[in-house]
């Protein structure tokens, strides 16, 4: 199937079949050329692309990943300079307005998020009490943001970005509370209470960790940690749970199923939860005592299904943007809240040695934002089940700008095509007697 690549910015030809075919070719602000596909199926042609990995099914204007260089922007700013320099709530607010926010304009921001008149339906807050210590929190956190269907008002007079805008708003007040309740189950104490008077972070690190009658502030130095942890993942294009929360979205279903079903994509050891695989990978290596280089050895080894966990990314072809700044912030929080925990250590020289092989050098494969943020957690305070439900947090506020953009833009349903691999026609076998 050869085809001629696009000079200037005419048409691109394909050549199929003794046909030429001619797509359209659009440049976007960023980023790689695109072609144009959409008219292949009167063609009687398709695109096959496992992975999604060379297509484009939406156009997004919140958020570029530049892979090659290692580089991350939320509506054109760096994430570095965001990350230290702005609360998360601001940078919830410029991912879903695409401006940073006044300070009138943050103050009147953080006032709806954390209007005390927002806290939980006693329906969901027993919903948790139905939940086994034994659950996972990520299933916590998705029932409970689906259940907001039931009991969150609606109002189908206003306009579709401002129905997104409201579930948004009440998604991001809610599901600090979320996180903290499961904290609790899978504790087995008794609930804290969201403090609406504390910042947002601070609110969420005391609901974690207050014990009943006395309420327990964080230390400045790990409520800005977890501050630059949520800047640093509240949105990431179009990666797997972005894109299943468009892909319910565009069925028309509500802004708190496409998060619910969001929440359940981050949940894979692929995506969100390879934080949570990282700290069971060091553990092992630590309790094993085996040499770093048998690991490796085995994420090398194409026989065996392991791989080096926090290492690796579809876009990033070099270190993680974000993974640079969450190095630096494991490496002084670390030191400061546990200095003794022997992972860190491990993880560096896993790190080293990983970075020197040729298998990794070849493909290109680098630690990735997750490498490092479990480490952060764990000296927090938090136990491995919880990493995956820090990363919801701040991942929410990717996600109500996702939908409030589709919102405002035209929408058709997400149906991917397939490439069929069944049998042809056939006829059923006819049973004796029938
Ligand atoms: N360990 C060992 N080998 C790896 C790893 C790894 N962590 N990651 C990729 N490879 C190898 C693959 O085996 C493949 O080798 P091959 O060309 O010889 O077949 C090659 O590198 C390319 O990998 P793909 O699987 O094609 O890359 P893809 O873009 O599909 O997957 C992913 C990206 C899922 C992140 C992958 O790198 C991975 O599994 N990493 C470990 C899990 C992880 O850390 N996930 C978190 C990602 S960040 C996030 O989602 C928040």
């Amino acid at each position: 199937m050869p085809s001629s690549a696009p000079e200037n910015n005419g048409p691109a030809t394909l050549a199929v079949g003794g046909e030429t075919i001619e797509l359209a070719v659009d440049r976007p602000a960023l980023g790689r050329t695109m072609l144009d596909v959409s008219s292949l199926g009167q063609h009687g042609l398709a695109v096959y692309d496992p992975g999604y990995a060379d297509t484009a099914a939406y156009q997004s204007g919140i958020t570029f990943v530049d892979g090659e260089a290692g580089r991350l922007y939320f509506r054109g700013y760096p994430v570095e300079q965001l990350a230290t320099s702005h609360s998360f709530l601001e940078v919830a607010y410029l991912l879903m307005y695409g401006e940073l926010p006044s300070p009138q304009q943050a103050d009147d921001f953080v006032a709806k998020v954390r209007d005390p008149g927002l806290v939980l339906h006693v329906g969901i807050e027993r919903l948790f009490d139905t939940f086994p210590q034994s659950m996972h929190p990520m299933a916590m956190l998705s029932i409970a943001t689906e259940a907001l269907n039931a009991y969150a008002d609606d109002d189908a007079s206003l306009s579709p970005v401002a129905r997104v805008e409201r579930a948004g708003i009440r998604l991001l007040s809610s599901v600090p509370v979320f996180a903290g309740y499961a904290h609790s189950v899978l504790r087995g104490v008794p609930r804290g209470r969201s403090n609406r008077s504390l910042d947002y972070v601070e609110d969420f690190l005391q609901l974690c960790f207050s014990v009943p009658g006395h309420e327990q502030l964080p230390d400045e130095a790990t409520a800005r940690a977890l501050n630059t942890l949520l800047v640093l993942h509240a949105d990431h294009e179009l990666n797997c749970s972005t894109a299943t929360l468009r892909m319910v979205a565009s069925s028309g279903a509500s802004f708190y199923a496409s998060a619910s079903a969001a929440i359940n994509a981050l949940w894979g050891p692929l995506h969100g939860g390879a934080n949570q695989e990282v700290i069971r990978m060091l553990q092992e290596i630590k309790d094993s005592g085996k040499p770093l280089s048998a690991i490796v050895d085995k994420a090398k080894d194409k026989n065996d299904p392991f791989r080096l966990m926090g290492f690796g990314h579809r876009v990033y072809k070099t270190t993680d943007a974000r993974a640079r700044v969450i190095r630096q912030v494991a490496l002084d929080l670390v030191e400061k809240l546990a200095p003794a925990d022997p992972l860190l250590e491990i993880a560096m020289k896993l790190e080293e040695v990983a970075l020197a092989d040729d298998y990794f050098i070849s493909r290109r494969l680098y630690p990735n934002v997750d490498f490092y943020s479990g480490i952060i957690y764990r000296a927090i305070g938090f136990p491995d089940a919880m990493f995956t439900p820090l990363f919801v947090l701040g991942r929410s506020a990717g996600w109500v700008a996702h939908c409030m953009e589709m919102a405002t833009g035209p929408n058709r349903i997400g149906r991917p095509t397939q490439f069929y691999t069944g049998p042809t026609e056939r006829t059923v076998p006819s049973r004796p007697g029938v």
